[in-house]
C-alpha cells in the first residue's frame, strides 16, 4: 500500500489526475473505473484541464462508473450519470457509447445487474479504479454488513448514507433508498485501485480502513488486500495515521 499526504487539495487533485493521466498517456485503450461523490470533483477538474491542454485524449478510453441511485433518471441533476457528464463527459473528448454507468431504472434491475458485470467482464480488466470512501466505510455502495457481495448488486442504503446524500435533495422523500453498485469483488478485481480521501470527518474511518481489522463491517479494509493499492489523502484525512 502506498500512501501519499499532501499539505492542500490543489496538490492532492492534481496527483490524482496525475495518476489516472499518465495511465491514459501510457495506454490510451485504458479501463477507468471512475467514482463520484464530492471528493473526485477536483482531480476531474484538473483531468479537464489536462485535456484543454492537449496533454491527454479519451477517445479510446472505456469507462465504467462504480454506482447509480435506484428510480433516479440519468437525467436527473443528483443522478450519477448526470455527475459525470458534468464533471468529466461532456468536456472531453471521451466516447460517450464506451463511458458506462449503471442504469437506475432499468426495468429489470436484477437483469441490469448481470448485464453490468458481463459488460465489465467482455471489455476487460480495469485498469485503474477510483474510490472515494463513506463515513461508514462503504465503497461504492457496498455498505457495512455481516457480508457482501462480490458482483453488481441492488443496496438498501445505510442511515448514514442516507443521511449523508440529503444535502444534494431538496426534500427528504427525495433521497433514494437504493442505489445499484458494483460489488467489492469487482472492485478488487482492478489491476490498480486509486483511494481519495479529504477531511478530518474521515480521519477515524481512513485509520479503521487501512490499518484496523478486515472486516465486512468496514468494506474499505478489504483494500489491505490488494496489491497495488494507491491511497491519496489530505493532511486532515491521513491525521489519525
Ligand atoms: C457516496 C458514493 C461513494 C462515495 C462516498 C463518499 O455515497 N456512493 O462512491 O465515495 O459516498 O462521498 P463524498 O466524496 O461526497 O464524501
Amino acid at each position: 500500500m502506498n500512501i501519499l499526504t499532501f499539505d492542500t487539495e490543489e496538490q492532492l487533485n492534481e496527483a490524482g489526475a496525475g495518476v489516472l493521466s499518465g495511465m491514459v498517456q501510457m495506454n490510451p485503450s485504458a479501463i477507468l473505473g471512475l467514482a463520484t461523490g464530492g471528493t473526485p470533483i477536483g482531480i476531474y477538474e484538473q483531468l479537464v484541464q489536462t485535456y484543454k491542454r492537449g496533454l491527454v485524449s479519451f477517445n479510446k478510453v472505456t469507462t465504467f462508473n462504480l454506482d447509480e441511485y435506484v428510480g433516479i433518471t440519468p437525467e436527473h441533476h443528483q443522478s450519477y450519470s448526470y455527475y459525470m457528464r458534468q464533471h468529466l463527459f461532456n468536456q472531453v473528448d471521451i466516447n460517450i457509447e464506451q463511458a458506462y454507468v449503471p442504469c437506475g431504472t432499468a426495468t429489470d434491475l436484477e437483469e441490469e445487474c448481470v448485464r453490468y458485470d458481463r459488460l465489465i467482464e467482455n471489455t476487460g480488466q480495469i485498469d485503474i479504479q477510483l474510490l472515494g470512501l463513506g463515513h461508514n466505510g462503504h465503497i461504492g455502495f457496498n455498505e457495512p454488513s455481516h457480508a457482501l457481495l462480490s458482483g453488481t448488486h441492488i443496496v438498501e442504503l445505510a442511515e448514514a448514507t442516507k443521511t449523508a446524500n440529503a444535502r444534494y435533495f431538496s426534500a427528504e422523500e427525495e433521497v433514494p433508498q437504493k442505489a445499484i453498485t458494483m460489488g467489492v469483488g469487482m472492485i478488487l478485481k482492478a489491476k490498480n485501485i486509486l483511494l481519495v480521501v479529504k477531511g478530518e470527518d474521515k480521519a477515524e474511518i481512513v485509520k479503521r480502513a487501512l490499518t484496523g481489522p478486515i472486516s465486512t463491517n468496514c468494506p474499505a479494509s478489504l483494500l489491505q488486500t490488494h496489491p497495488h493499492l494507491t491511497v491519496l489523502l489530505d493532511r486532515a484525512a491521513g491525521s489519525l495515521l
